[in-house]
């Protein structure tokens, strides 16, 4: 495999990428649970991956993620049934528990913690013996399996926990798990496994891909997933994916071993995969941690992929008095390997610039393998934590690539510091355009807006896959039209031709050709998404698209911001209209973002980029979601006041806009309705006033029809 050199990917870019995929899974849950899915759920598992690792390398708390909502692993066409006995998952041990000081709580003390809240359970006195078996936790698709006279009639996946899919055709087809379990004739018993893709088996079926010119798969685990949902199984045969067996949750006239060791071994002589000559029968906390421990290496040597390890009570009659919180059994916890780490030297550190002008410190390394790349920078976040951390040009520094994405430098050997090494000091000017530098909160950034750097990193995430997304317009390209085609302004980019383009280095009238078809493709995608290119601060994808939802076009929403600025007090009552809540009518808007988002929306130098995008040709509109027109909303326009008793204020708005209605801040003889709330206030005596008809949210819904 060719090792990738990993840059940095900026610490704001992973922040947008997550709220995006916040977003999108947002998205896709809700067409799911509507039951008209968009994508495939291998796509949806992608997404989700994604987001847990970059929530990973970003620390997120658990209690702050989102949580994959169950349902999702439901695939249209396919029989879903209830499981006889809901699976559920395992509590985990993470790198990520912090204990009350905030600081990390090592697995050793996570682990010995759960098992002696398991010796309580079994009112066992502390550091008494529980046998614990240790076994890999192979990543990929949980699967139900019905046995019945030793034959297998049932395969499920895991679905929400409750009722899954029912793949038999395909587990028998793919030969997964044995057909006929050996030397069992009579009784009935319910197996659960893990079904994978061998690492073997997915090289070598992603290489036939390849040879026949087909994309190839990304990873074995949503590989395995998306074959398992092939709605034909022939042919699943060929492909090599396996099924690790490894427990027994219900049986019926069989007769079985009372442990969890002792059932694998029943299981291997059924003649079924288990993980025989991985697991370790421990005695207490520490043993299992250390065999767990000596995992992080031994990983890489099996042939499959594991993320972690599993440990559980060996005595099976333990487990009714131990217990389960409904989401996890008590006689399980699954060990999630920490992200590697490696010890590399620290060579310099250099300075970034960001689209918004923030300087960042960089790590310049000496190349160190981590995680499967080789990693030569790596981010050392802002500059008070390079002083809190008190790193030094020529330390001795560790690199992590936590969920591996971003790599970043988490520690200092200071007691191998060569002699001579001086601490940081902070830029006073911009490194890349000299001007001196500002600082607000922990940051320092450089005020030019002209700064090269600046104007680089502006139009990269204007171009970007979350903003207009031109494709082929990358870093090469943006750097070279800069220079030589005057680019400066967002919307300069929509003015460049194919004779300019062609002429660039390694640029082509073909590749000239595409990238123009590619910008006159992204004239077309909305305001949401060029809110989101202008990089304004406190902009993420949900502001813009909340405040697209709103105001629906440019000239509208610059218009407000021209309101905001001047201070019109109805417009400040619109974003807030009780300074103590802060919850105005857009949600997530309140008065401190907003102060700031319409200041620069309301700059003449965003002005002039919205006025040269609209010269250009680029819609400056919301993208059309109205699915239905309603008779009596479409074509209306609505006000929204106070408080509805069940619906949020921007939901109300998105539905009336969903049935072609019209959604303003303020009322005026132009306003069709008024939907009033508890606590409406001059809205609604303004409405009176002019004789508005007034709406509750029940009259609001009869006339949505719902
Ligand atoms: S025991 C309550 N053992 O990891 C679920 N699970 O949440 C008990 N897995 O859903 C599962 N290897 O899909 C168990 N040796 C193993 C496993 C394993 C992989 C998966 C399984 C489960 C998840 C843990």
């Amino acid at each position: 495999m060719t090792e990738r050199v990993n840059e940095v990917a900026g610490a704001d870019d992973a922040l947008a990428e997550l709220a995006t995929l916040r977003e999108q899974i947002a998205h896709h849950e809700a067409l799911y649970r509507k039951g008209t899915p968009e994508v495939p759920d291998s796509v949806f598992d992608e997404l989700f991956d994604r987001y847990q690792e970059l929530a990973d390398s970003l620390g997120v708390p658990t209690e702050e993620r989102i949580d994959r909502s169950p349902g999702v692993d439901h695939t249209d066409g396919f029989e879903t049934v209830a499981h006889r006995v809901p699976m559920l998952s395992l509590e985990k041990l993470t790198p990520n528990r912090r204990d009350a000081d905030g600081q990390p709580v090592p697995y050793e003390e996570q682990l010995s913690a759960w098992f002696e809240r398991r010796l309580k359970d079994l009112e066992l006195p502390p550091g008494s013996p529980l046998s614990l078996l240790v076994e890999p936790k192979i990543d990929g698709i949980s699967v139900s399996l019905l046995y019945e006279s030793g034959r297998l009639t049932r395969a499920v996946t895991r679905g929400d926990g409750q009722k899954g899919d029912v793949i038999t055709a395909q587990v028998l087809e793919a030969g997964a798990a044995p057909a006929q379990l050996h030397g069992v004739s009579a009784g009935a018993l319910e197996v659960r496994g893990e079904l994978y893709w061998p690492r073997d088996a997915f090289d070598a079926y992603n290489r036939r891909l390849l040879a026949a010119g087909d994309k190839t798969i990304a990873n074995p685990r949503n590989g395995c997933a998306g074959m398992m949902k092939r709605k034909d199984p022939a042919g699943l045969g060929e492909v090599g994916i396996r099924a690790f067996l490894y427990q027994i949750p219900w049986s019926e006239g069989v007769s079985l071993p009372g442990t969890q060791s002792g059932v694998l071994g029943w299981l291997a002589e059924t003649g079924a995969d288990v993980y025989t000559d991985e697991v370790h029968l421990a005695s207490d906390a520490a043993s299992a941690y250390a065999y767990c421990a000596g995992y992080h290496e031994r990983r890489h040597q099996l042939p499959f992929d594991i993320d972690g390890m599993v440990i559980k009570v060996d005595e099976l009659a333990h487990y009714p008095a131990l217990g389960s919180t409904g989401h996890h059994p008590h006689w399980g916890i699954a060990y999630k390997f920490p992200p590697e780490r490696r010890p590399t030297r620290l060579r310099a550190i250099s300075v970034q610039v960001g689209k918004s002008g923030k300087l960042t410190p960089v790590a310049e390394l000496e190349p160190v393998a981590l995680a499967g790349t080789t990693v030569s920078r790596a981010s050392l976040h802002n500059f008070p934590e390079l002083a809190r951390k008190d790193v030094r040009v020529g330390d001795r520094v560790f690199v992590e690539k936590a969920g591996d994405i971003i790599p970043q430098v988490v520690g200092v050997d200071h007691a191998a510091r060569p002699a001579g090494t001086v601490p940081f000091t902070p830029p006073e000017v911009c490194p890349t355009c000299g001007s001196a530098v500002v600082s607000e909160e922990i940051f320092i950034y450089c005020p030019n807006p002209a700064c090269p750097d600046q104007v680089l990193e502006r139009l990269k995430h204007f171009a970007g896959r979350q903003a207009m997304d031109v494709e082929g317009l990358g870093e090469a390209l943006l750097v070279q039209v800069i220079e030589k085609a005057g680019v400066r302004r967002p919307d300069d980019i929509f003015r460049l031709t194919v004779p300019q383009l062609a002429g660039l280095e390694r640029m082509g009238e073909k590749s000239a050709a595409n990238v123009v078809a590619a910008l006159e493709g992204a004239k077309g995608r909305g305001l949401a998404r060029i809110l989101v290119g202008l990089a304004i601060r406190h902009v993420g994808v949900s502001m813009a698209e909340e405040l697209t939802k709103h105001w629906r076009d440019a000239d509208a929403l610059l218009a407000f911001a021209a309101r905001y600025v001047e201070g019109d007090p109805e417009a400040v009552a619109f974003v807030a209209p009780d300074k103590s809540s802060e919850r105005g009518a857009v949600e997530g808007l309140g008065r401190k973002s907003a102060d700031s988002i319409f200041a620069e929306l309301n700059a003449a130098s965003v002005r002039a980029v919205f006025e040269g995008l609209a010269a250009a040709g680029v819609s400056l509109a919301a993208l059309e979601t109205r699915t239905r027109d309603v008779e009596g909303v479409a074509g209306k326009t609505f006000v929204l006041t106070g408080t509805l008793p069940t619906l949020k204020r921007a939901e109300a708005g998105a539905r009336i806009k969903e049935a072609g209605g019209k959604v303003v801040g303020s009322v005026s003889a132009k306003t069709d309705y008024v939907v009033a709330g508890e606590e409406a206030g001059s809205k609604l005596e303004k409405a009176q006033k002019l004789g508005v008809a007034v709406l509750d949210e029940a009259a609001l819904l009869a006339m949505l029809g719902e």
